[in-house]
Parts: structure tokens; C-alpha cells; sequence
């Protein structure tokens, strides 16, 4: 019997040592910076801008560790396009934000939800609806109305541009999604998008909350336990999606039933008749819509505010050329868009230089071997798009705003490549999101001169410069904006 026992030890630890010298090794993770014990890299992705730091790295792919959770950033086109599109199928999911998804309850909201057929729903009627060209062309009167207010309202209260920048753009998607028209000023629906996003923000940031790596002291701590300023941050973040879900909605269906229809998405689908799991999918997918718009919008046109700020001859240039097509009888049209190359540069510059999006995430599904390297099942992808839009490599002095990279003989790589995202989460209101900023900017461009502001004999030069996080947001600047002439005015108001 001992002898048995001895045999089978022996027979077990020649099985081991046989796997150990001939079995199939993985490959090494990719490289990274040196963790901690324990924390791992935690210091790492608490910055308020990891993918800068993580940019600052030469590897194209860049590994990371914090407590369990294993984050790996795709630092060139190259690498995203092998995983989000050739791979595609293993890298739409999203990682369980626990803090958004669980507490906040926004796990229906399209940009947490995981790829299956929910997501596949709401993607194929938001796209429906705003996705093709036709969908597009239709809603041209739409947007050309909403440049001009806008136009209007900042030439009425110049100082306050970032908030008729957050109102056109909100009202856009509140008009697509429930025919909802905001007020100039004030509007509680307005005042809602800009809160969730904040929020969002704020509780999107990895590292932000420890509860996002360790999920388990979260899940199953009653909401009684949860204390302070957390539980007040939830409790109000929770508040904010059940009236930006509801309130807007309400007001689709009141008017439905008074016959007081704008159309809408809303107004469409319920006049078609939807059962109650399509009613879901529509409330979601207007949310979508409504805070889509809201945030990207807003961002890119206050950016365009400061590019014109800081570089006066794009200003100059971008104007002539507007002049020269529209002339000076009529506003700007969606149809002027080819013959304006110029603005089309400046548009095409905006998306590279304000990356207000700058790291989103994605989640394997599988365990992936990638240019000699194992991606374990479960990690957390990131295409670091900030930095692929600022690699000095591809765009020299990235800092500085230059229409001219997309003109002429030797252009640099369109930075569409990149800014949306690639392959199946890519944003699916990119399409609607250009043809707005188009037509605002020309509109501007057409009736306002932007220039500095002077404070005490010296002209003020603002600075390009972000409020960092999972959300890049500009940091308010100062300039002075007048109507180019009386006759610009008077288009406007007509
Ligand atoms: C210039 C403006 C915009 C930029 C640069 C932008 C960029 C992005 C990026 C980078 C993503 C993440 C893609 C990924 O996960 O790989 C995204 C997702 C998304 N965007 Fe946009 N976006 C813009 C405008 C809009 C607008 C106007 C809307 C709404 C009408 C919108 C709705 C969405 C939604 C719903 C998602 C989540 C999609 C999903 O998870 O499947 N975006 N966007």
C-alpha cells in the first residue's frame, strides 16, 4: 500500500513536471509601469488624466493593475483597429461599472449596457432615426432653425456663451428624440442634461471609486449602510436619470393625447403603437439622444469659440472663404458644405483638438493573444484616443490649431479614424453631431467676429486648457463676440 501511494505521488509529479517543460506557455502580458503590492497601479489611473501618462509610453499596447481588475490601453491606430474591428467580436462589451451601472442604476443607459440583443435594439432604431442620410436631410431645417437661435441668443448675451452652446445643443436632441423646444434661458430640461453629465463625469472615473474594483463591497451592502456624501452623490444621481428618462417622455405622451404633436422619434414610434418592451428601448434610446447631443455639442462649438479666439487668421481665412460662397444676402445652408473646404478643415481640426471623450472602454471577452502578448479574458481595453489624436509623430505641435493639416498635397490621418471610436460601439451620433457643428459654425462664422478681450490695455490670449477626467471638458475662457455688420444682424432676426 505505501508502495501504491509513493507510485501515484511519483506518476502526478512526472505528469507536472512534463506539463511545466513541454505544455503550452502564454505569452507574457504587455508591458507597463511597475505596481505596487497590492494596490498595483492604482496611483497610475487615479490621475485625472491616466491615458496623458500612459501616452507618455512607447509601447502601442500598455498594461496595468489595479487590485483585481487589469486595464489595458491601445496606444496606436494600428493595435485599436486589430481589436475593435478585425476582433470585433470578442471587444464590444463594456466592464460592470459598479458605482453607474448598479447604484445609479444607469445599466439600460446605451453606453453601459453589454453587447447583446438589448444594445443591438437600441443601436438599430437610434440609428433609424438619425443614422442615414435621408434621416439626416430631413432634419437640415431643424438645425439650420437652432444655428440661427443660437446665433441669436449670443449676439443678445454674448458673456454667457457656453450656456447658449449646452442650449442649442440640447434642444436639438430634445426636439429629435420627444419634439420638445427648450427655452432660451432657464429651461429645467436643459438644466437636468447638464447635471447627469456632470455626474456622469464624475462617477464614470476609473479609480474614482474604490467600489468599481472591488464590486462585491458594494453588491451586497444594503443602501441603508452606504453613508455621507456617497450616498447623497448616489441618491441625487439616481434622482437626475429617472426625471431625464421620465420628464421629457411625459411631455411627448401629454401631447400626443392633446394632438399637440412635434414630430419626433417618440411621437413616431408611439403613433405606430409599441408594446411594452419597445417602450422601453424607445425611453432609452431618446435618453440617448437628448444627453447625447448635450454634452459633445456644447464641447466642441465652445472649443470652436477658442480656436477663433487664439488664432485670428483661421478666423480671417474661414470667414473670407464663407463670404465668398454664401455671400451677403442670405445665412449659410447644409447644402453650402462641399464648397466650403476651408471650414470643413477647421470643422475636421475641432475633432482633433478638442478630444473631449478621451479614453472610453471596452472589455474582453476572451482571452486574446495580440503581437506576442496575452490580453486575459475579463481585462478592460482602452483605446487611448486622446493621445493617438495628439502623437506628435502624427500630428507635429499638436498643440496648436491648424486647419491646414487637412489640405493640400500631404495631409495628416482624418482624425475620424479615432474620435468616435472604432468598430461596433462606435458612436452612433456622429453623423448628426458634425452636420450640427457644420452649420453652427458657418452660421457664426457668417454674422459674429470673435476677438480678444482687452483688461487694462492688454489683450487677453486664453489658454487652451481642460478640466480633466473621464470627460475633457475646456475651462471657461473670455473673448468678445460682436455682429460683422447690421445687415448680419437682421438675417439673424428675420
Ligand atoms: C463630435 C461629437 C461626438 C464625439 C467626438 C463622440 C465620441 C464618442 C465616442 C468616442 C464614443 C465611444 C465609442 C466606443 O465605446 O468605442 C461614443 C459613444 C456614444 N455616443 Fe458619441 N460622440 C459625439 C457625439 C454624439 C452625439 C451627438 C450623440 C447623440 C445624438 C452621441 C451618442 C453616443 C452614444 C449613445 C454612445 C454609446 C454607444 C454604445 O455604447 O454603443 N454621440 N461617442
Amino acid at each position: 500500500m505505501p508502495f501504491l501511494v509513493f507510485d501515484v505521488c511519483l506518476a502526478g509529479l512526472a505528469v507536472y513536471l512534463v506539463v511545466r517543460l513541454f505544455g503550452r506557455r502564454s505569452p507574457p502580458l504587455p508591458p507597463g509601469p511597475p505596481g505596487w503590492p497590492l494596490i498595483g497601479n492604482m496611483l497610475d489611473i487615479r490621475t485625472r488624466a491616466p491615458y496623458k501618462t500612459i501616452g507618455a509610453m512607447t509601447s502601442p499596447i500598455i498594461y496595468l493593475r489595479v487590485l483585481g481588475t487589469q486595464f489595458v490601453f491601445l496606444n496606436s491606430i494600428k493595435a485599436n483597429k486589430d481589436l475593435f474591428e478585425e476582433q470585433g467580436a470578442i471587444t464590444p462589451d463594456r466592464p460592470p461599472f459598479t458605482v453607474a451601472g448598479n447604484l445609479i442604476r444607469w445599466g439600460n443607459a446605451m453606453p453601459f449596457l453589454p453587447y447583446g440583443d438589448t444594445l443591438r435594439k437600441q443601436r438599430k432604431l437610434f440609428s433609424r432615426h438619425i443614422g442615414t442620410h435621408s434621416s439626416l436631410v430631413m432634419l437640415y431645417p431643424e438645425k439650420e432653425a437652432e444655428a440661427r437661435r443660437f446665433v441669436s441668443n449670443v449676439l443678445k448675451k454674448p458673456d454667457d456663451l457656453m450656456a447658449h452652446c449646452r442650449t442649442m445643443a440640447t434642444s436639438l436632441g430634445l426636439k429629435i428624440a420627444h419634439g420638445y423646444s427648450p427655452k432660451d434661458e432657464g429651461d429645467p430640461f436643459v438644466e437636468i442634461a447638464s447635471r447627469i453629465m456632470q455626474c456622469f463625469a464624475v462617477v464614470t472615473s476609473p479609480g474614482l471609486f474604490l467600489a468599481d474594483f472591488l464590486p462585491i463591497l458594494v453588491r451586497y451592502i444594503p443602501n441603508r449602510f452606504l453613508v455621507g456624501r456617497f450616498r447623497k452623490d448616489l441618491e441625487e444621481g439616481r434622482k437626475l436619470l429617472s426625471d431625464a428618462l421620465n420628464a421629457p417622455y411625459q411631455f411627448a405622451l401629454e401631447n400626443l393625447a392633446t394632438g399637440d404633436t412635434a414630430p419626433s422619434l417618440t411621437s413616431r414610434l408611439l403613433q405606430e403603437g409599441v408594446d411594452s418592451e419597445d417602450e422601453e428601448i424607445l425611453k432609452w434610446v431618446s435618453l440617448a439622444m437628448y444627453l447625447g447631443t448635450s454634452e459633445s455639442i456644447p464641447s466642441m462649438l465652445y472649443m470652436f469659440f477658442l480656436a477663433m479666439t487664439m488664432y485670428p487668421e483661421v478666423l480671417k481665412k474661414a470667414q473670407a472663404e464663407v463670404d465668398a460662397v454664401v455671400g451677403n444676402d442670405r445665412l449659410p445652408k447644409m447644402e453650402d458644405r462641399d464648397a466650403l473646404p476651408y471650414v470643413n478643415a477647421v470643422c475636421t481640426e475641432l475633432l482633433r483638438w478638442n478630444v473631449f471623450l478621451p479614453s472610453p472602454f471596452h472589455i474582453a471577452s476572451q482571452d486574446i493573444t495580440y503581437e506576442g502578448y496575452f490580453i486575459p479574458r475579463g481585462a478592460w481595453l482602452l483605446p487611448n484616443i486622446w493621445f493617438l489624436l495628439s502623437d506628435p509623430e502624427t500630428y507635429p505641435d499638436p498643440e496648436i490649431f491648424n486647419p491646414e493639416r487637412f489640405l493640400g498635397g500631404s495631409q495628416q490621418p482624418d482624425p475620424r479614424e479615432a474620435c468616435f471610436g472604432l468598430g461596433r460601439r462606435v458612436c452612433p451620433g456622429a453623423r448628426l453631431a458634425e452636420c450640427a457643428i457644420f452649420i453652427c459654425i458657418t452660421t457664426s462664422l457668417a454674422t459674429l467676429n470673435v476677438s480678444r478681450c482687452v483688461e487694462n490695455g492688454v489683450e487677453c490670449v486664453p489658454r487652451y486648457e481642460f478640466q480633466e477626467g473621464f470627460l475633457r471638458r475646456v475651462k471657461p475662457f473670455k473673448c468678445k463676440i460682436t455682429p460683422r455688420s447690421k445687415k448680419a444682424g437682421d438675417l439673424i432676426e428675420d
